[in-house]
């Protein structure tokens, strides 16, 4: 353990709850948080602020893809710090372009815009499908139930979750949903107003859910063949975090025609700064120049920080190999909850995922759960932070391991030790 355990700094107190005061005083209220206060990170693990330390199978949903304080980070953003951080998207600067380039090589033929976050990516593929149909009179946007596509006004209204959209309506319109996983649906629903359909490789926030080969193409066919923009949002699932660059090529790995597949618009960010908020969209090579000059921008969109720590995570990922270690790694843990759930069926129902974006869902009924109002997901949570696991809930009853791809062996067989033992409290 010495090797990847680092001593924590000494902690003189603890400052929870006058941190949980400032934030009830001054800070919007807008996020449900755990009963949690974090300090620091080092590797996998999180330290909070009473010295605990918390094995981070999370990172930050998504985020943190080489884990906390990783050296090569720091090391970017410092020497790129001393020399330029930001300057306007009004001039050129090579590491957005290096990064672009670096973007497009491991896609295909297309272009990137720089944006700050997964709900702006999506915001620019929203305009970018508006565009696309204009000048016909077609704007309207497909997405799938159960999707998240961010928190904006446009990134509620095409998110299909009702809990998202309750109170902030009258929706944006332009926005209809089908339901995932059902090519036939997707047929049906089309209209003449209909520019594109945007679906995510793997549904994270609605728990977990993978597209099916089938479904990929079988909508790409859809869309080449009634003229529409087939988007992508791959913010939580890309990016390596499948064992792959996209998620769209972990799934349609060996699948007859899965090679020639590609999306029109991808949308990306989460792992992209591996903490440093960074987010882009890629457009295939047809529709690359349509968001032409004066029609898109964003004025901290691809700064020379924001872009050099994005090209250094694909430095490290690609000559450590995370991808693989997330694939090898993740079957591993995959199969460690599928014994879980054959183990415990009455607290696990089954485990889903791909590499390192898991999640297993929770039965409906855990007596242990029943004297509280909380959704068992919060509750499972509360439970894993005790054991000092920090996990990630998806709605009421979906449990997701989404943890950094530089995560060890030995984190992960402690990772399922502990899960195992808070599922087995519960049995
Ligand atoms: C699939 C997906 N799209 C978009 C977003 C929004 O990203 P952001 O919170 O960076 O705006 C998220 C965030 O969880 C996401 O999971």
């Amino acid at each position: 353990m010495k090797d990847i355990v680092p001593t924590p700094p000494p902690i003189v107190r603890n400052d929870y709850e006058s941190i949980r005061d400032l934030f009830a005083k001054n800070v919007v209220p807008s996020y449900g948080r755990f009963d949690l206060a974090l300090s620091h990170g080092a590797g996998s693990y999180v330290f909070d602020v009473t010295g605990k330390r918390y094995l981070d199978l999370g990172s930050g949903i998504a985020v943190c893809c080489l884990g906390h304080a990783h050296p090569a980070i720091t090391e970017a953003l410092v020497e790129q710090s001393k020399k330029l951080i930001h300057v306007s998207n009004l001039y050129f600067t090579e590491p957005q372009g290096r990064l672009a380039a670096e973007i497009v090589k491991r896609i295909g033929a297309g272009k990137c815009f720089f944006a700050n976050s997964g709900a702006e990516a999506n915001e620019g593929l929203f305009k970018l499908a508006r565009k696309f149909g204009h000048d016909e009179g077609r704007f309207e946007i497909l997405t799938a139930t159960n999707s998240f596509h961010g928190r904006t006004m446009a990134g509620i209204a095409a998110t299909g979750q009702d809990k998202v959209k309750k109170g902030f309506e009258p929706m944006m319109p332009g926005f209809r949903h089908i339901p995932f996983n059902d090519l036939d649906a997707a047929r049906k629903a089309i209209s003449p107003a209909t520019s594109a359909i945007m679906i995510e490789g793997v549904q994270g926030e609605g728990g977990v859910t993978p597209a099916t080969p089938e479904y990929l193409i079988g909508l790409r066919q859809l869309c080449d063949e009634k003229k529409m923009l087939l988007l992508m949002d791959e913010v939580q699932c890309g990016y390596f975090r499948t064992g792959k660059f996209q998620s769209f090529q972990r799934i349609l790995e060996g699948v007859p025609g899965g090679e020639k597949f590609l999306p029109d618009g991808i949308s990306m960010a989460k792992s992209l700064g591996g903490g440093f908020p960074i987010g882009a969209f890629w457009v295939r090579a047809p529709f690359a120049d349509l968001l032409g000059p004066g029609t898109h921008a964003s004025t901290f969109g691809g700064t020379p920080l924001a872009c050099v720590v994005a090209l250094k995570i694909l430095e490290v990922v690609e000559s450590e190999k995370l991808d693989e270690q997330a694939r090898k790694l993740g079957d591993w843990l995959k199969s460690g909850l599928e014994r879980l759930a054959k183990t415990y069926p009455a607290v696990v129902k089954n485990a889903r995922g791909l590499g390192f974006m898991l999640g297993f869902e929770l039965a409906e009924k855990i007596p242990a759960f029943a004297s509280s109002d909380k959704p068992a997901a919060i509750q499972f949570t509360n439970r894993m932070h005790q054991a000092g696991v920090l996990v990630i809930p998806a709605g009421a009853q979906v449990i997701r391991l989404l943890p950094p791809l530089n995560l060890k062996p030995q984190e992960a067989g402690e990772g399922i030790a502990k899960i195992e033992q808070v599922i087995k409290s519960l049995a």
